[in-house]
């Protein structure tokens, strides 16, 4: 399985702070924020990794990552999102380097504190279809929130204003070769974006969606309140640090 990180995007609800950077170069405690889903990855067994940036100082990553020496890696790769087009075109522009192969998709401002290796090797062996991480949270409003039907995930729905469960759909996700057609045949949604939550809703249609709720905490870091609760996060725990 590869792995894709996005973190392109403009970053305004963290204005000024990303005004002249990009914000997955920003700081959260001690290192920056870009590390944290590299690690995840490594951490899930995953060496083959694309970074999608855009946006402002899409040149930093390079100079502060060059070929993942610091994770382990041999080489990393990088592409360029034009414009603010939603987090599933962004991934969209990974399918010449990922062909038909499945991948592991995470936010670039997700933060874990334990290991998706378990989660990462039970898709491996499901073969098929996708799989999503769900975290129980006090403000499901701010995300995408799945609804659950025993065993199965019933629907999502992108930050509802009457949530109908507290379990938040975290920014990992894995997919099957299948997500790059997916992606083709989505329509922009009332924000003008392709909705990752519609390539998700897709599988869970196709009554191929798979879930598991995440050990550990979790948190993204988008706005002053989360970057600011991140680094705290960090700072006591110590979580998901290059060895
Ligand atoms: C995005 C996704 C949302 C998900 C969240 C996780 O929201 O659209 O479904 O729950 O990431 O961080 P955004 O941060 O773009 O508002």
């Amino acid at each position: 399985m590869k792995g894709v990180i996005l973190a392109g995007g403009l970053g305004t609800r963290l204005f000024p702070l990303t005004k002249i950077t990009n914000k997955h170069l920003l700081p959260i405690y001690d290192q920056p924020m870009i590390y944290y889903p590299i690690q995840s990855l490594v951490n899930a067994g995953v060496d083959d990794i694309m970074i999608d940036t855009g946006g402002r100082k899409s040149g930093d990553f390079l100079s502060l990552l060059g070929n993942g020496k610091d994770f382990g890696l041999k080489h990393l790769n990088y592409t360029y999102q034009e414009g603010e087009g939603g987090i599933a075109e962004a991934l969209g522009l990974a399918e010449h380097w990922a062909a038909g192969e499945s991948v592991c998709v995470v936010l670039g401002d997700n933060i874990i504190e334990k290991n998706i290796r378990a989660a990462a090797d039970d898709f491996r062996a499901q073969g098929k279809g996708a799989k999503i991480l769900l975290k129980e949270v006090h403000d499901p409003e701010r995300f995408g929130v799945a609804e659950l039907d025993g065993e199965k995930v019933k629907g999502i729905i992108e930050k509802p204003k009457d949530p109908k469960s507290n379990l938040a759909v975290i920014g990992i996700y894995m997919y099957d070769g299948r997500v790059w057609d997916i992606i083709k045949d989505l329509k922009p949604s009332d924000r003008g974006e392709l909705e990752i939550t519609d390539v998700n809703n897709w599988y869970i249609e196709q009554d191929a969606m798979t879930y598991e709720v995440l050990d550990g905490w979790w948190t993204d870091a988008g706005t002053f309140e989360s970057l600011h609760h991140a680094a705290k996060l960090i700072a006591e725990s110590g979580a998901n640090h290059m060895s």
